[in-house]
């Protein structure tokens, strides 16, 4: 095979797999695969320019921006569609197709209406060649430099029977993840985030620098042809997508046929439930009489057709005013600002109240007391406002301030710099925050409080048997026994768990405090350090006192010089020992009589310094046994490969970080070797 032949076979490879991945969802081979083919193929291109041809997968993006687009008449208008509000309007428009066509039934091809802009696309002889937006519907833009960057637009058909020239047309949409993620990336370079994703599609086709509009995650589905010459479709709507959709253009696939008007409020029905699990916004469905000849004899209207409606969703954006905004103290202390609004009926229920997230968010949105707010639902997504309405702001406005003191417990409200979030430090104290930090408490890997379950932490708080863990210890079987779902027995066991849970650890007992980010890995390091060996005529309570006490007034430094603690975590633990209340929790728990051994003393760690990454199925062990064994030995155990990794323990079905790992030349060890490891240290 020559250069040339090599370089054609590549492009139709890569072409078919374009296909694959973007109309089928359905990848052949897996991404490190078609990145090869994609460099072999950029390789040979680049070292005989002479054969480079614009339809080639690598020459996507060009390279300069242009002064202006240029304007694009369409030769068949782009329409637009009439809209239905109601199955009362929806069952109009099928009566007056039926009564024009003189027939008792109709077909329709139901589509989703995707919420982006509509874009045209030429192609000649099966090669891309002008892409222009809608415009009036008469004059569109040239975009063409820009559509060819969106991947799943292809810049060849690929297959047969294609017409000589093809305009397909369809809707440009950016799906949610990729708006999220284009989001954070403009405000962390300080630009004003978009509104929605439709407008950060049409923001992002309408950029005249290509390289610009080739970094948004733009995506395209197709739903009709316009102009068609040199070559016939099928008669019928519903078959002349499956065709699209077999040269290579992505249609999406939950399009159906249906029967009628009970067809159609079925579908809309069934959209409307799955809706939000969608990855793109829609904003209702689109219903096309599917037979090409009845479209024709039905004809347009003004600057829409008679044979297609869109039957619209209710409106998930309302228009009411922020009558207050307080915060709630959420389970690990997080305060929320939460608007207090103007009952408003949005997304198909009453909404009286938003969140705002953090202070950030307030500020970033400039949400203020007496504004005008568009508020959303997107089904059972939390109201949120989207923005303000500045021109309509009263004069007395207010800006939110945050509490100082938490206004369940009254510890102060803290916010640690680089942190969005502000928290209550009411830690154990805080009711809000209590009950999901007794069940830590309680948890198998911190106290382990056999029959201490979910549900019984929750009874005990709401009847306020109990206030803070340390109340655990004062329970009686008395009491537990008169609770729901507890008899004499299972009390009494449970009071024995209780007694059995007083000698434990240091390091399960730092754990089970629930200092923020302090897990097992940072509460045995710290039980490392400040735990004594022995204690030199103390009795062990003594010892245990003595041993928080030491951890308590550690400072920031000393903190800080502990392998494994950084200087976030070290501030949450010295924060965590100054407030009071947590002092005099930890007093009650010792008193009640938790106990631990003396601190082993630990040789020199075997692992320590090395990193390991673990993937697929091991067969002795799980992935987190296997943690854990090597962080006991003092190894670092990661998630992501790099240069750094020490080595990565690939099991069963291992897939992307070992293709990484050998890709970056790290190496790679099986389950019998990390078996010989962990002996080896142990
Ligand atoms: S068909 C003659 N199908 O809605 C029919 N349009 O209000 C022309 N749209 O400009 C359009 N999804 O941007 C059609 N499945 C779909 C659609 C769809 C979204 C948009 C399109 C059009 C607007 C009409």
């Amino acid at each position: 095979m020559n250069i040339r032949q090599r370089i054609e076979k590549l492009r139709d490879q890569i072409r078919y797999h374009n296909y694959r991945y973007y109309v089928l969802d359905d990848p052949e081979i897996p991404d490190a695969e078609y990145d090869r083919l994609m460099r072999e193929l950029q390789e040979l291109e680049a070292g005989h320019p002479e054969l480079v041809t614009p339809d080639s997968p690598t020459q996507r993006v060009g390279a300069q921006a242009l002064e202006g687009f240029g304007e694009v008449r369409h030769e068949v208008p782009m329409l637009s569609l009439e809209n239905a509000f109601s199955d009362e309007e929806l069952a109009e428009f099928d009566r007056r197709v039926r009564e024009r066509l003189e027939v008792d039934e109709v077909e329709y091809a139901a589509e989703p209406k995707l919420d982006g802009l509509a874009i045209s696309l030429l192609y000649e002889e099966g090669v891309l060649v002008r892409g222009a937006t809608r415009g009036d519907g008469a004059t569109g833009e040239d975009v063409t430099r820009n559509v060819r960057t969106i991947h799943s637009v292809p810049l060849r058909l690929i297959g047969k029977g294609y017409p000589r020239r093809l305009e397909v047309r369809g809707e440009v949409i950016m799906p949610h993840e990729g708006f999220r993620k284009l989001n954070e990336r403009v405000q962390a370079e300080g630009g004003k985030p978009f509104v929605n994703p439709r407008n950060a599609a049409a923001g992002s086709l309408r950029q005249l620098d290509p390289r610009i509009t080739a970094r948004r995650p733009l995506e395209m589905y197709c739903y009709g042809v316009g102009l068609v010459e040199g070559g016939r479709l099928p008669n019928r709507h519903s078959r002349i997508l499956a065709r699209l959709r077999d040269w290579g253009l992505r249609v999406y696939k939950g399009i159906e046929t249906v029967r009628g008007l009970g067809g159609c409020i079925a579908y809309y029905e069934k959209m409307e439930r799955v809706r939000n699990s969608l990855p793109f916004d829609i904003d209702g469905v689109v219903f096309k009489v599917d037979r090409l000849d009845q479209q024709q004899a039905l004809g347009f209207v003004a600057r829409a057709p008679r044979w297609a409606i869109a039957r619209k969703f209710p409106a998930q954006e309302e228009l009411t005013r922020v009558l207050d905004i307080d915060v709630q103290v959420g389970r690990t202390g997080a305060i929320t600002p939460v608007a207090r609004l103007e009952p408003v009926f949005v997304g198909g229920v009453t909404v009286t109240n938003a969140t705002l997230h953090n202070e950030d968010e307030i500020r970033r949105k400039d949400v203020r007391i007496g504004d005008w707010v568009i508020v959303r639902r997107a089904g059972d997504v939390i109201p949120e406002i989207v923005r303000v309405v500045k021109e309509r702001r009263p004069r007395n406005a207010r800006r939110f301030v945050m509490p100082r003191k938490c206004p369940v417990c009254g510890s102060d409200i803290e916010r640690v710099e680089g942190e969005a979030i502000a928290r209550c430090s009411g830690g154990l104290y805080c009711p809000a925050q209590r009950k999901e930090a007794i069940k830590h408490f309680a948890s198998r890997r911190a106290m382990d409080i056999e029959g201490l379950g979910d549900k019984l932490v929750e009874q005990l708080v709401d009847q306020e048997l109990i206030h803070d863990v340390a109340d655990l210890y004062r329970l009686d079987a008395d009491t537990l026994a008169g609770l729901e779902r507890m008899g004499q027995k299972s009390a009494r066991n449970l009071i024995r768990a209780l007694e059995a849970s007083k000698h434990t650890s240091l390091e399960r007992f730092l754990f089970a405090l629930g200092i923020r980010e302090v897990g097992e890995v940072t509460a045995r390091a710290l039980a490392r350090a400040f735990g004594s060996s022995d204690g030199k005529g103390m009795s062990d309570s003594e010892r245990a006192r003595a041993d928080i006490e030491r951890l308590a007034r550690a400072s920031q430094e000393e903190l800080e010089a502990i392998p494994d603690i950084g200087p976030v975590v070290a501030d949450h633990i010295v924060r965590f020992f100054k407030q009071p209340h947590n002092r005099e929790v930890i007093d009650k728990l010792l008193q009640a009589g938790i106990t631990w051994p003396p601190q082993e003393q630990v040789a020199e760690q075997p692992l320590q310094g090395k990193t390991y990454v673990l993937t697929g199925t091991l067969s002795r062990m799980t992935r987190s046994e296997a943690k854990e064994k090597l962080q006991a030995l003092g190894a670092k155990v990661s998630g992501s490969v790099s240069s750094k990794t020490t080595a990565v323990i690939a099991g069963e079905k291992a897939g992307s970080k070992l293709a990484r790992a050998e890709k970056l030349g790290v190496p790679v060890l099986d389950e019998d070797d990390l078996v010989a490891l962990l002996e080896q240290g142990a």
